[in-house]
């Protein structure tokens, strides 16, 4: 197994140190409309090191000058997408397009490995790159623990104090808690814990990193973070696109396995954690774990529910169902909606329940966190019950339309005592002006520069399986229980809003 090694820190917003990055699935989609945007952007803002290479490795056949050009595609059709074409930086453009080669490659042979060990020598020496590597395994899951084999055995990824070597793996890891503990030991076998990244895209997105910050560089919100003043909290991963062209991967996976072991168990712990005692990678990690080792065992029959889309409309247009979908099974008992109701046993939330749900094919896309206030204990306005007081929330907006909001009773002008709903409502766009960027920049760079904090530990990722662990078996291959079913394009299925109606909670409105 291979020790930890400290390696010297690049502070935040500096150049990252020279390096290669190594791309396995440098064909592929994720490549294409991701990786290679987020590099051009880490290029147009100096945070790319001045001596760099980067290497794509995949299966089909390319030259070097065929790769540069595609990659060249993929960045000019982000720009123009994202309205920029105009003003794209084309000398650092250039300059990225030409640091790059292409090794075609069987990620299964041996063979391919010793190419690439030699194509890395070679580049390192003809562009003045130092020996540190970032292998980036954009891939689809089963070739993660070979890959990492492959490169351990071939020398790839040892290190010295002189140099890293680190390695990208992309969710999901593993598909449940056994599955993901056999990975990580096959990947420890060759790796060690600190050469690790597993990725979270979501912990790229501003607004998500903004959770840690809005929670703890504020005095107001803290004192109140806890049972005594929270009625509930409810976290909403909402999305619009149906399956698309994934059926293979989707119909194996499910919503379940897809977002809430990893995304929206990162929504929670970030909303959850206790104070860490530094930003340190290892300060963060370990109150995300604790949290997340804190959720008590959930009750798959009266606690969860999981959902498929059946047909609907949204904005006059008709959706077809999932089992419509192209490569889906007519009978596809696939889950594409899925809500749950946690509780944490620990002193600040012991009592509180914490409502989660994403889904498909839903009427909007929206993700964000609404923690519910408690109502006043009485009501001092004659004719007012207190259950008329509608409580405060505070909504953590993270997407699409970013920002914060507030909600709370105001006076409505006139003779009589009324009370009006009003809020304050934050926009980021209103504050910032955001360079459009896919949110990969931050974790590339991160990962160049040495830190951790906004990857996954493999405590944390077994955390996560650990808690859906029950849901899993109760639902799992040949079991015989129902499913239940939405209308796409509404906002999910009755039998989640009577997991909150129970006790006369209910879900805030997508709007
Ligand atoms: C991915 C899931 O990890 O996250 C997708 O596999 C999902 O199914 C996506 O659509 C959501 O990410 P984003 O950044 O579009 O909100």
């Amino acid at each position: 197994m291979a020790q930890d090694i400290e390696h010297p820190k690049t502070l935040h917003g500096e150049r990252a140190p020279s390096c290669s990055i190594v791309i396995f699935g440098a064909g592929g989609d994720l490549t294409k409309r991701l990786l290679m945007p987020a590099l051009y952007n880490l290029a147009r803002t100096n945070l790319l090191p001045d001596n760099f290479a980067l290497i794509g490795v995949d299966r089909l056949e390319m030259s070097d000058l065929a790769f540069q050009n595609h990659v060249e595609e993929a960045v000019r059709a982000f720009a123009a997408d994202k309205h920029y074409a105009q003003t794209l930086d084309e000398s650092n453009l250039k300059r990225l397009l030409q640091s790059m080669s292409y090794l075609s490659a069987d990620f299964a042979d041996a063979a391919s490995y010793q190419q690439l060990g030699e194509k890395l020598k070679q580049v390192q020496q003809s562009q003045q790159v130092s020996e540190n590597v970032m292998f980036y395994l954009a891939v689809g899951a089963r070739f993660f623990g070979g890959i990492v084999d492959h490169l351990g055995q071939s020398g790839l990824v040892g290190e010295t104090n002189n140099f890293w070597r680190r390695v990208v793996v992309e969710k999901p890891f593993g598909h449940d808690l056994a599955s993901a503990q056999t990975l990580n030991t096959q990947l420890r076998h060759s790796l060690a814990e600190t050469q690790i990244y597993r990725m979270d895209h979501f912990l790229g997105k501003e607004t998500v990193q903004n959770i840690m910050l809005m929670r703890f560089a504020n005095g107001i919100f803290e004192p109140l973070w806890n049972r005594d003043h929270i009625d509930h909290v409810q976290i909403t991963v909402a999305e619009t696109v149906g399956v698309e062209k994934r059926a293979a991967f989707y119909e194996t996976t499910g919503a379940m396995r897809d977002m809430v072991p990893n995304h929206v168990f990162q929504l929670l712990a970030l909303t959850a954690m206790e104070s860490p005692s530094s930003f340190d990678a290892n300060a963060v990690r370990n109150e995300k774990t604790k949290v997340l080792n804190s959720v008590h065992r959930v009750n798959p029959a009266t606690d969860a529910v999981r959902a498929q889309y059946s047909t609907g409309q949204r904005d006059g247009q008709a959706l077809k169902a999932y089992r419509q979908e192209d490569g889906v099974a007519a009978d596809s008992s696939t889950e594409t909606y899925v809500a749950m109701k946690l509780g944490i046993d620990n002193w600040r939330w012991a009592g509180v329940p914490f409502y989660l749900r994403t889904g498909k094919a839903m009427s909007k896309r929206q993700s964000e966190i609404m923690i519910q206030f408690k109502r006043p204990p009485f009501s001092l306005f004659r004719n007012t019950a207190t259950e008329a007081l509608t409580p405060n929330g505070l909504v953590i907006k993270l997407q699409p339309d970013e920002g914060a909001m507030l909600t709370f009773g105001a006076k409505i002008p006139g003779p009589k005592i009324e009370i009006g709903q009003v809020k304050m409502d934050f926009h980021y766009k209103d504050y910032f002006q955001n360079a459009p960027s896919t949110g990969y920049e931050t974790l590339i760079y991160d990962c160049m520069i040495g830190d951790a904090t906004l990857f996954q530990r493999s405590d944390s990722v077994m955390a996560g399986w650990d808690i859906v662990k029950p849901l899993q078996e109760h639902w799992g291959q040949g079991s015989s229980q129902p499913i239940a079913s939405y209308a796409a394009g509404s906002d999910g299925p009755a039998e989640s809003d009577a997991l909150l109606n129970t006790s006369q909670r209910s879900w805030r409105a997508l709007s």
